[in-house]
Parts: C-alpha cells; sequence; structure tokens
C-alpha cells in the first residue's frame, strides 16, 4: 500500500523505541484493511517527551502509542485523561479529538482482558457468573507499572479479591494504598513474598507481570503445587511465548494464556480512534509480530 500525500498519521513514542512489535502491527493492519496510512516509530529521549507529545497535533498526527519509560510522562503531558487513564495513572495511548486537545487513555488492562477471553472463553471471572472455571481470587506477581494495569483492569471487572505479591513488599503496599482511593478499598490484600505459595490457595487466576521467565531471565520462582488446576495462568511476557510458569503450569494440567495477545488486544482501541476500523486480532498476527 503506498503512502499518499493525505495519509493518516499515528505511531509509537518511546526511547528507545527500536524493540516495539507495534508498527509491524499497525501496518500490517493498515495494509489489511487498505487504508491510507502510516504507523511510525517516534524515538523521543525523556526530557524531550512532554515537547513532542505536545507537537502531534501541529504535526497532523491523530495521536500515537506511548511506550516505556514514557507513559507517565505522557499521563502528565496530555490536556483531558479518561477514567482508567487516571486509576492507572499511567498513558499509553493518545487521540488527538476533534477540537486539537490531548486525550489520554490506558489500554494495557483492556488488550489483558481481552486476551485472556479470547485465550480461555470458559474463564468469566469478574463477569459476576457462576459457572465455568477460573473463580475466585486472583493473583498478580509483581507491582510495576505493568501489574498496575492488570489489577485496575481486574478490579474493574469485578473480581473481589486481588492477592498482589512483589518480592518488594512496600511497592505492593503502595500500589494497594493508592487504589483504595477509587473505590477498591479492601479488594488488593498484600501477600509477603517469602509466603507467596499460600496466595494460590483457592485461586482463580495466576498472573506473572514480572520480568522473570522472559529469555535470558531465571524462571519465576514459584512452586504451583497449591494453586487449584482449574485456575487460569497467564504471563505476561511473551518472548519466549511458553515460559517456564506457562509449561509447569500446562504440564499439571492448568488452562493458560500467553501473553502475546495483551499486546496485540491493546492495540485495537487506538487503532479504530486513529484509522476508523475495528481491527480483528487473527491467528497468524502472533507469528508475525513476533517474526519482525
Ligand atoms: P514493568 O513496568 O514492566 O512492570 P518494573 O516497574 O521494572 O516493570 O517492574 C518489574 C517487576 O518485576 C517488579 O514487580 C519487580 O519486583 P521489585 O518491585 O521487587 O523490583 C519484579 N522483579 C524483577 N526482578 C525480579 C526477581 N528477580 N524476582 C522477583 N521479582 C522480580
Amino acid at each position: 500500500m503506498t503512502i499518499s500525500g493525505k495519509a493518516k498519521l499515528a505511531g509509537v513514542m518511546g526511547w528507545p523505541v527500536g524493540h516495539s512489535r507495534s508498527p509491524r502491527l499497525h501496518n500490517r493492519w493498515l495494509d489489511q484493511y487498505g487504508i491510507d496510512g502510516a504507523y511510525v516509530p517516534l524515538a523521543v529521549a525523556p526530557e524531550r517527551a512532554e515537547q513532542a507529545i505536545r507537537a502531534l497535533p501541529a504535526l497532523g498526527f491523530r495521536g500515537c502509542n506511548v511506550t516505556v519509560p514514557l507513559k507517565e510522562i505522557a499521563y502528565r503531558s496530555v490536556d483531558r485523561l479518561d477514567e482508567t487513564a487516571r486509576r492507572i495513572g499511567a498513558v499509553n495511548t493518545i487521540v488527538v479529538a476533534e477540537d486539537g486537545a490531548l486525550v489520554g487513555g490506558n489500554t494495557d488492562g483492556f488488550g489483558f482482558l481481552e486476551n485472556l477471553r479470547a485465550e480461555c472463553p470458559e474463564w468469566n471471572g469478574g463477569e459476576g457468573g457462576s459457572q465455568g472455571g477460573g473463580h475466585g481470587p486472583a493473583v498478580v506477581i509483581g507491582a510495576g507499572g505493568a501489574a498496575r494495569a492488570v489489577v485496575v483492569a481486574l478490579l474493574d471487572a469485578g473480581i473481589p479479591e486481588v492477592r498482589l505479591v512483589n518480592r518488594t513488599r512496600a511497592r505492593a503496599e503502595e500500589m494497594a494504598a493508592d487504589l483504595a482511593r477509587f473505590d477498591f478499598a479492601g479488594r488488593v490484600v498484600v501477600v509477603e513474598w517469602v509466603s507467596r505459595e499460600t496466595a494460590l490457595d483457592g485461586a482463580g487466576l495466576l498472573v506473572n507481570t514480572t520480568t522473570q521467565g522472559m529469555a535470558g531471565q531465571p524462571a519465576l520462582d514459584l512452586d504451583l503445587g497449591a494453586l487449584p488446576v482449574s485456575a487460569l495462568v497467564n504471563d505476561i511476557v511473551y518472548v519466549p511465548l511458553e515460559t517456564p510458569l506457562l509449561a509447569a503450569a500446562r504440564a499439571r494440567g492448568n488452562p493458560v494464556a500467553s501473553g502475546i495477545g495483551m499486546l496485540l488486544h491493546q492495540a485495537r482501541p487506538g487503532f479504530r480512534a486513529w484509522f476508523g476500523v475495528e481491527p480483528q486480532v487473527t491467528p497468524d498476527l502472533t507469528r508475525y509480530v513476533l517474526e519482525g
């Protein structure tokens, strides 16, 4: 597809940004839907990020995605925030509104939930249903930026209790205290790292949001013995696609969901806002996006 002088513009801003899979994904969709548009990598140093974000409307951009380490700067640089971004405290999707205002959203939690629903339709945690697997508290390992999007999504979806386990307890406590401001009080329970296996008892979902298990990193040190076999296990790490945690869960019979779908699904709302088409996440996308 040729890019004309009228092409609709969007991109991903990060530092560095060369590792981002988003240009491959969005340009594939642009091609597939025959849209005259371009989605470009925007390598912007943190000290210039606010300036770059404020310049998006002047450059004719319809918006952009924001990735590490600029999500908090984007949160502070936009004109308006949607409720999800406010709760998460970070922005990953900026849309230039009709009036030229920069509107910040966060679709990471949406991507996380959509991935679970797509990979494991019988998991209906949070939907208030009483049939099927996946019920009981959710266990989230890690308390970084990714964990926060995951926890907010689970609470918003109606999960009654999230057990938050982090190596550095203070970070988990801080997140729980912060989220208590949004009517989530008492629903985030912090569990000590040394007794992390106790959090698995009766759980319906286990999510790893740490970097443990990523290629080149040691596996997450977690004995799954106490986890019900009906619990859904998800790793937001997607290189490798099958992390040691997912392999161990699969071997004992748990349903599993890999992390790549979170990346694919979180991209949908931005694409729809900038380019006017609801893109589909199809099985071939995973291979295509990871190959690049
Ligand atoms: P992100 O924003 O992508 O979530 P981050 O803010 O750097 O990244 O968070 C990384 C998470 O992985 C943290 O929860 C971190 O735990 P600490 O808060 O104790 O640092 C967790 N993590 C990193 N290395 C770890 C390890 N060796 N064992 C356990 N947790 C680890």
